[in-house]
């Protein structure tokens, strides 16, 4: 791993990535996207982001995953930057360090964690005191997924994915992930869900999204075994037809006894609800010993937002 030297006056903030408890897809909107009913769950998988004034733009990267992100100016962490920096008339440039540990095009928001991270660090360089519904703001406006990491937590997704609601629930979740060699593009899950759609009568057959009174009433009894039942993703489909081998891997971890398997997001990423620690690191080396994916991560859920863990203004 290569880490890049710490430039005084660094932030450094800490965001988790997540997964979808449910995802229910609605009918493709006239903007093209749509609208969602969906559970996120923040769990203890952490890229972390450190800005610190420079003489350009520029973007390093560490980590686990470092070398499949793009560092170039469209990183989405220097949009976030260029986003508060327009928005608050800030004429500087900044270089941005992400230390990757989220998997990398995986459904589990790591590129939306990053974005969250940055606004978040810019917010305490700059001494801007921006309220998160504020920052929340902000965070829609680079993706829907990006509002999730700064709030953390269990949070119900609506619109885009992007108005958040609080969720009742207690509880900690034991998540295994089966991380895939290769990426899933978002935009590609999405129209590959609406062209099987159409195939099977069109949108007007989706009924509008919902969350599932079973899902929510997994989280308020703080129910693994409920909630293992509970999980579902509308991209699900969508994903087994891209990528074949993901449905293996679900029903792989399902029968080596995880209490529910289920696509995160738009995937590849496959996350598998265990009843402990002790059952997930079981149901880890099982997996691992069936060599249906490339690497295997446990977490566990839920956790904080996104948060400065390092400031010159705290020092
Ligand atoms: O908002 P974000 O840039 O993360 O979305 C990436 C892509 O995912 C969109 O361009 C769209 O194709 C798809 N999407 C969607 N409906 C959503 C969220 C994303 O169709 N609610």
């Amino acid at each position: 791993m290569t880490v890049a030297p710490t430039l005084p006056g660094t932030v450094t903030v800490r965001a988790p990535a997540k997964v979808n408890l449910e995802l229910r897809v609605g009918p493709r909107r006239a903007d093209g996207y749509h609208d969602l009913a969906t559970v996120f769950q923040a769990v203890s998988l952490h890229d972390e982001v450190s800005v610190a004034r420079w003489d350009d733009w520029q973007v390093v990267a560490a980590g686990t995953y470092a070398d499949l992100i793009p560092t170039g100016p469209d990183n989405l962490v220097v949009r976030a930057a260029q986003l508060l920096a327009q928005r608050y008339g800030i004429d500087e440039t900044l270089s941005i360090r992400i230390d990757k540990d989220i998997p990398v095009a995986g459904g589990m928001a790591g590129g939306s964690a990053d974005a969250a991270a940055a606004l978040l660090a810019c917010d305490e360089l700059w001494g801007l005191g921006l309220d998160r519904d504020e920052l929340s703001d902000l965070a829609a406006q680079l993706g829907s997924d990006v509002p999730f990491p700064l709030a953390g937590g269990n949070a119900m997704g609506s619109g885009r994915g992007e108005q958040l609601a609080p969720v009742l629930a207690r509880g900690t979740f034991h998540w295994v992930f089966a991380v895939s060699d290769q990426g899933l593009s978002t935009p590609a899950v999405y129209a590959e869900c609406d062209r099987l759609r159409e195939a099977e009568g069109g949108d007007a057959s989706v009924p509008e999204p919902r969350v599932s009174a079973e899902m929510m009433g997994a989280l308020r009894r703080g129910d693994a075994r409920e909630l293992g039942r509970a999980l579902h993703n509308d991209l699900e489909p969508a994903a087994f037809s891209l990528r074949p081998d993901l449905r293996e891997l679900r029903d792989a971890g399902v029968e080596f006894g995880a209490l529910g398997g289920v696509v995160s997001g738009s995937g590849p990423t496959v996350a598998f609800l265990t009843e402990s620690h002790e059952a997930s690191l079981d149901l880890s080396v099982s997996l691992a010993a069936a060599d249906l994916c490339r690497d295997l991560r446990r977490a566990k859920g839920p956790v904080h937002g996104a948060h400065v863990i390092t400031s010159p203004r705290g020092d």
